[in-house]
Formats: structure tokens, sequence, C-alpha cells
């Protein structure tokens, strides 16, 4: 990428394995490009591009990506707690901050609600773009408006609430929107209530989930509201199956694991196991969650958004 010399003179440029910047140590090579202030947003978008938060939903090609990898520098991870009135607070958030950090400040603030995310991991821009959440909480629910930079459009703008057809995992926004961060207009709570409940809910995850070892999250979105595809992986008898590094975990079907040394290749052999054994068996079409980068034709993206 050709980048001007005073854009990388603020902004540092370097070129690294991707694995190390993901939450399952998967991928090969990119261009890496911190972003530290407003400044560079508008040349930053000038060059190809994908954009990183914490990779905690991505699964990048062995051989990496040939676009320039973006990240918000800490200039974008500020969290500003304000008194909003009327019994409620406002938490603004920049898009690099770290979602956990987050919810653990709202709980010490006594501000209720980000509690229910207690154990995503991710950047506050990497929840926004996923809409990521639980059961009972999805990021959208908590925002009250979001800035971003809309593909074709020079500068930032808000966006309310309303404006954002978000949906089961995804904000709903064109592809290619950057997420620079958002508002919460939250209720007051009891502070060691509300501490309590994150680390109940966060408990409750880690009795059921993988959470300690390596992976992306759930490979794929549940079918419907009441079909889990873990449960599905689950009853097709395919927990533990491995390919190379990478193992459909023994805690919960819909998580792929790293086992160590997992490549791409081992998780992409995997994904089109229980595709296909779902397919075949069940007549049920499983959709990635997980984003992947580069990966092989036949996993072109199908319908994330
Ligand atoms: P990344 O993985 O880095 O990126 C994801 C997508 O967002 C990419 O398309 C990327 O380009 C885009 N993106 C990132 N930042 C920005 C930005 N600022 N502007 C524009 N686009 C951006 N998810 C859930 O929803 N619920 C869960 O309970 C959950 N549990 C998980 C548990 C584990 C152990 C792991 C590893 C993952 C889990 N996930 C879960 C998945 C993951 O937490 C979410 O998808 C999360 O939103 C990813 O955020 P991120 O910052 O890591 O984004
Ligand atoms: N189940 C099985 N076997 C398994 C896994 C699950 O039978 O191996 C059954 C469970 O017993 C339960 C049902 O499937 O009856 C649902 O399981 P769970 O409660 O674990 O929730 P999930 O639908 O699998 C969703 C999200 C998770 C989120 C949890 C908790 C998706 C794809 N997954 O999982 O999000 O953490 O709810 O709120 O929507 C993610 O998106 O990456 C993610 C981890």
């Amino acid at each position: 990428m050709t980048w001007g010399a005073a854009f990388r003179r603020d902004h540092p440029v370097d070129r690294r394995p991707l694995a190390g910047l993901t939450t399952i140590r998967i991928g090969g090579e990119a261009e890496v490009v911190t972003i530290t202030s407003s400044a560079g947003l508008v040349e930053a978008r000038s060059v190809p591009h994908r954009f990183l938060g914490k990779g905690a939903n991505l699964v990048v090609a062995d051989h990496g990506v040939a676009e320039a990898v973006l990240r918000l520098g800490p200039a974008f991870s500020t969290v500003a707690i304000d008194d909003a009135g009327e019994g409620r607070g406002r938490v603004r958030i920049g898009a690099a901050a770290d979602l956990a950090k987050v919810v653990a400040a709202c709980g010490r603030a006594g501000l209720a609600g980000p509690e229910g995310l207690a154990g995503v991991p991710a950047t506050v821009g990497g929840a926004l773009r996923m809409n990521a959440g639980t059961r009972t909480l999805w990021m959208f629910d908590l925002v009250e408006r979001v800035e971003v930079l809309l593909p074709g459009e020079g500068a930032p703008r808000w966006l309310l609430r309303d404006e954002v057809p978000a949906a089961y995992r995804t904000s709903g926004l064109p592809a290619g929107t950057w997420f620079l961060g958002c508002e919460w207009l939250l209720e007051r709570g009891e502070p060691g209530a509300l501490q309590a409940e994150a680390t109940r809910l966060r408990q409750a995850k880690a009795a059921s989930q993988p959470l300690a070892e390596r992976s992306a999250g759930c490979a794929f979105k549940n079918p419907s509201a009441s079909l889990a595809a873990g449960r599905v992986v689950d009853e097709l008898g395919l927990k533990g199956t491995r390919h190379g590094g990478a193992e459909i975990s023994t805690v919960h079907g819909n998580f792929i694991v790293n086992r160590g040394g997992a490549t791409a290749a081992d998780f992409y052999a995997l994904v089109r196991l229980a595709r296909q054994r779902a397919r075949d068996e069940r007549g049920i079409e499983l959709e990635l969650e997980v984003e992947m980068w580069n990966p092989p034709g036949d996993l072109e993206r199908d319908g994330h958004g």
C-alpha cells in the first residue's frame, strides 16, 4: 500500500501475521495500520482495506490478506460517563474501547444494562458491527445513538438508534460502514448488584462455552430462535471431531477451537463437515457467523451483513 510520508509518521504501519491479533490465533500476514487520530480517517479510507477490532469473530486465511488492515488506536477508546438527569446516566464510548472494560466501568458507576453483555469479547466497534449479544441483550438494545462513517461520505455523523436497522448479529448498515463510537443512556442501579450479575453471567457462559480456549466464538448463526446450531452439531455427534489442530469443542458444538497449531484450512474442513452433515441428515443450512477473511470459494460469505 502506498501511504503518504505524513500519514506514516503519525499512524504506525507494519507488516505482521494476523494470527496474533485474533482470539483463535489463526491467519497469515497483512499490513496493519493503526489510526491514531481522526485526521487519519480520510486517507485510510482511500486505500483498499479491512477493519479489525479485537479479532474475536474472525478467521483469517493462512496466506493472509492483500488489503491494509486498519485498527483504531487509543485515541478512539475513551469512555465518558455523565449524569443525564432524571436518574439516568449517559455513556459516550469510542469504538476502540474494550467492551469488558466498559461493562465493568458501568457496573462501578451504578449504571444498569451493560452487565448483560458480560463475557462477550469485543471492541465496542466490533460489537456494534456484529450487534453482539446474548440471549437476553444485544448491543443495539443499549444504544441511543451511534457515530459512523458511512461509505461514500466524507465525514462522520451520528445516527439515532431508530435509524439503524439492527437485527440478530448485524447492525444492518451497509458494508464498509465504520463505527467510531456510540452513546448509551442508562438507568441507575446498585453497583454491587450489577457487578454480581455480571459475574454470574460470565460464570454461566464459562460453564457452557470453552472460554479458556482459543476460538472465534460461535462458528454458525442459530438457524432460528428455537433451534441452536450448537445443539444441531451436538446431535450429529460431531463434538470432539478434529482436523489438524482444530477441534469442534467438546464443551459446546458451535465452537471450533484451536488446540494448537490449527490452520485456517483445518477450520474450513470442520465447517464443511458440520454443514454437510447438517444439510444431509437434518435438512438444515448452517450459515456462518464467524467472518472469514480470504476464504476458499465454497466458503465465501453467505448472508453476513
Ligand atoms: P472483530 O472480530 O475484530 O471484527 C468483526 C467484524 O467487525 C469485522 O467485519 C470487522 O471488520 C468489523 N469491525 C470491527 N471493528 C469495526 C469498526 N470500528 N468499524 C467497522 N467495522 C468494524 N459474540 C456474541 O455476539 N455473543 C457472545 O456471547 C460471544 N461470545 C464469544 C465468546 C468467545 C470466547 C469469543 C472468542 C467470541 C465470542 N463472540 C460472541 C464473538 C465476538 O465476541 C463478537 O462477534 C464481537 O462483536 C467481535 O468484536 P471484535 O471487536 O472482536 O470484532
Ligand atoms: N446445546 C446443546 N449442545 C451443545 C451446545 C448447546 O445441546 O453443544 C443446547 C443447549 O443445551 C441449549 C441450546 O442448545 O438448550 C442453546 O445453547 P446455549 O444456551 O449455549 O446458547 P446458544 O444459542 O448456543 C447463543 C449465542 C452465543 C451466546 C449464548 C448465550 C449464537 C450463535 N450464539 O448461543 O453467542 O453467548 O447464546 O447468550 O447466537 C456468539 O455469537 O459467538 C456466541 C457465543
